[in-house]
């Protein structure tokens, strides 16, 4: 069957970090949600390089760890066809909003952030004007597009209600309704645990699983995973409701395995070594496509590259049509 566009409900728009290869935590937080959005709206999914920038000091990954997520975005099943790939620097337009918005912006409300203080605190030494604007870039992505629908993470509402109130002192001050107000959608799967079983996945905190990897690095990884921590001996009962195995399995396991398992674990039925072999096989099982999908990609760079171009070619054609109206809106000569 086919969808039209104009049969979709509005737009979609989401950013995501070129951090290389994506984890099990961007792959259940994101990028699942990206696909299954792509029946429902227009969408358009951004690499944020610039945003990057406002952490990174050294550059020489970027280009690669780009390229690596367009890999994983396309492999995990956006399509391009449809949906609209591309890379944020090749929109211009976004760098000039920006500018725009930081003059609607009082600086107090960017110092406030949470989100800001954390960043400040991580990177004492580089602190930069970038790093406190990086909300007002982000406000920029999804108001070029005129986005009506923001999937994001829990930890990114401070930047949506930001973004709302961006719009909303934008359109007052220049007396306009150019500027729409996006609404947040949170992902179902709000935080996934790293294999420490404490922190939230990351690639900087090393405790995260990379969805490309080969079936031995997946089950490598996954036998390293920290289950309930007052489990010492096999033949202690667990408890699953904290094993963080556990809510893994939930999501690549079938409902009867999950139901054995939860049973087993809390009569010492099953040790946390079995569990996680099995979490291991599922979660190899599951990602078998995405791997066969992403090897052929990764065999025509010409045709990620022409894709991401197509993409922002596309991009662009939205985001000047919006710049025009703002600028008009904010009577530069
Ligand atoms: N700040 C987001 C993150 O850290 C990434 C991002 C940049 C984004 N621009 C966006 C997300 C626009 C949604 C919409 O994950």
């Amino acid at each position: 069957c086919e969808v039209t566009v104009s049969a979709k409900k509005g737009r979609v728009f989401s950013g995501i970090r070129p951090t290389g290869r994506a984890h099990l935590g961007n792959y259940l937080g994101a990028i699942k949600n990206y696909v299954a959005l792509q029946d429902e709206y227009e969408c358009l999914y951004c690499i944020v390089d610039l945003h990057a920038l406002t952490t990174l000091e050294d550059t020489s990954e970027l280009r690669q760890n780009t390229y690596e997520m367009a890999l994983d975005l396309l492999a995990a099943g956006i399509r391009p066809q449809e949906t609209i790939l591309f890379v944020q620097s090749h929109v211009p337009q976004v760098t000039e909003l920006h500018l725009l918005l930081s003059m609607v912006t009082p600086l107090g409300k960017l110092t406030d952030l949470p989100t800001f203080k954390d960043k400040a605190r991580q990177q004492p030494h580089n602190v930069n004007y970038g790093l406190v604007g990086y909300p007002v870039l982000m406000a920029a992505d999804i108001i070029l597009y005129k986005t009506s629908v923001v999937p994001v993470g829990i930890d990114q509402a401070p930047h949506l209600e930001f973004t709302r109130e961006v719009v909303r002192s934008f359109n007052y001050r220049y007396r306009t309704d150019v500027l729409i107000e996006p609404q947040m959608k949170t992902t179902e799967f709000p935080k996934v645990i790293g294999i420490d079983g404490k922190e939230k996945m990351s690639k900087s905190l090393d405790n995260h699983i990379e969805i490309a990897a080969t079936p031995e690095e997946t089950r490598q990884r996954v036998m390293m995973m920290v289950t309930d921590p007052a489990r010492i001996r096999r033949t202690d009962p667990g408890n699953p409701d904290v094993c963080n195995v556990f809510s893994l399995h939930k999501v690549f396991s079938g409902a009867e395995e999950v139901e054995t398992i939860n049973v087993e674990c809390r009569r010492a039925g099953i040790g946390c070594v079995e569990c996680k072999q099995r979490f291991a096989e599922n979660l190899n099982r599951a990602l078998e496509p995405f791997r066969a999908r992403r090897a052929e990609l990764a065999a025509q760079p010409d045709f990620v590259y022409a894709t991401l171009e197509d993409g922002a070619k596309r991009a662009r054609a939205i985001a000047e049509k919006t710049m025009e109206e703002v600028r008009a809106a904010a009577q530069l000569p």
